[in-house]
């Protein structure tokens, strides 16, 4: 075929579908713009910044807390944000249940008026119950993610470290049955829940 008849079919054949082009054309940038926003929010509100200073009751209780905490200060530097021991890394579908499901808190904040730190307070054992029964669920992959028992130095441990963790690491334990308490202030002893039917109620993904 020579390259006049050649061109000639082409314009033809797109002449004929330009439709199908047109949409297909539309379905890409749409798609792409989708999945870039997707991504946008997922990273934002995955940010420490995000996740401590957006809610004022976060800001004065649970990351005052942190701020202490050797996950976020420590001899070499290294900052562990909220996100990594509290959203799923690497695993869109988990990231995507969790941004949802914590979209709830919205609703926590704004509807119920549970914004003030002091009404947060009254029910923050119940956000830590949830948050020990995720890392029950996954044994706790979210440390694990960072801190493997097998990487770990016993030598250097003190011996009474050494033996739990030597137990520990047996059975594959999860560390929050000894380790809770570690990041914020401990809820182990907490007052018990407000009774049933009381009103609002914070969720924490
Ligand atoms: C993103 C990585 C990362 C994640 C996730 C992480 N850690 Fe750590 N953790 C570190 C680093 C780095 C240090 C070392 C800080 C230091 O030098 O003391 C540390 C220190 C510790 C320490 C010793 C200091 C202390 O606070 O007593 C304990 C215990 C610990 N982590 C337990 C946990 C547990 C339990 C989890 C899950 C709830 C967890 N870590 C999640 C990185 C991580
Ligand atoms: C059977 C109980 C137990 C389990 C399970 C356990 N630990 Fe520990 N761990 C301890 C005790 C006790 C200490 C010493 C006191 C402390 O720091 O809370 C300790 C200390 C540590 C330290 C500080 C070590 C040092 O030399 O100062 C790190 C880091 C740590 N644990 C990480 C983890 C991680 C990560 C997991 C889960 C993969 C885990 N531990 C599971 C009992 C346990
Ligand atoms: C090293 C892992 C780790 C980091 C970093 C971390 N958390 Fe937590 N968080 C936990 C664990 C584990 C619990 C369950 C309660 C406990 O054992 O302290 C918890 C509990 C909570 C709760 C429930 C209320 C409570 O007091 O238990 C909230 C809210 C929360 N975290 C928010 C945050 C925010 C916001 C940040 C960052 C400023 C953050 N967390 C950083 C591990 C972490």
């Amino acid at each position: 075929m020579k390259f006049s008849e050649m061109r000639r079919v082409t314009v033809e054949f797109v002449r004929q579908r330009i439709k199908y082009f047109i949409v297909g054309g539309v379905a890409v940038v749409v798609g792409l713009g989708l999945a870039g926003s997707y991504a946008f929010v997922v990273d934002y509100t995955s940010s420490l910044n995000f996740c401590a200073h957006t809610c004022h009751e976060m800001e004065a209780t649970v990351y005052t807390e942190y701020t202490h905490s050797k996950h976020f200060k420590n001899e070499q530097g290294v900052v562990v944000a909220c996100a990594q021991c509290h959203v799923p890394q690497n695993n869109w579908p988990g990231t995507f249940t969790h941004k949802v499901a914590a979209s709830f808190e919205l609703w926590n904040h704004f509807v119920l008026g549970e914004s003030n730190p002091v009404k947060f307070e009254t029910r923050r054992h119940i956000l830590a119950k949830k948050v020990w029964a995720e890392f029950a669920a996954t044994n706790a992959r979210q440390c694990k993610a960072c801190h493997k028992y097998s990487n770990m130095v016993l030598e250097d441990q003190r011996p009474s470290i050494r033996a739990q963790h030597t137990d520990a690491m047996k059975t594959d334990e999860n560390c929050l049955d000894c380790h809770k308490g570690l990041t914020h202030k401990s809820m182990e002893d907490a007052p018990p829940p407000p009774a049933k039917g009381a009103a609002g109620g914070f969720d924490v993904q």
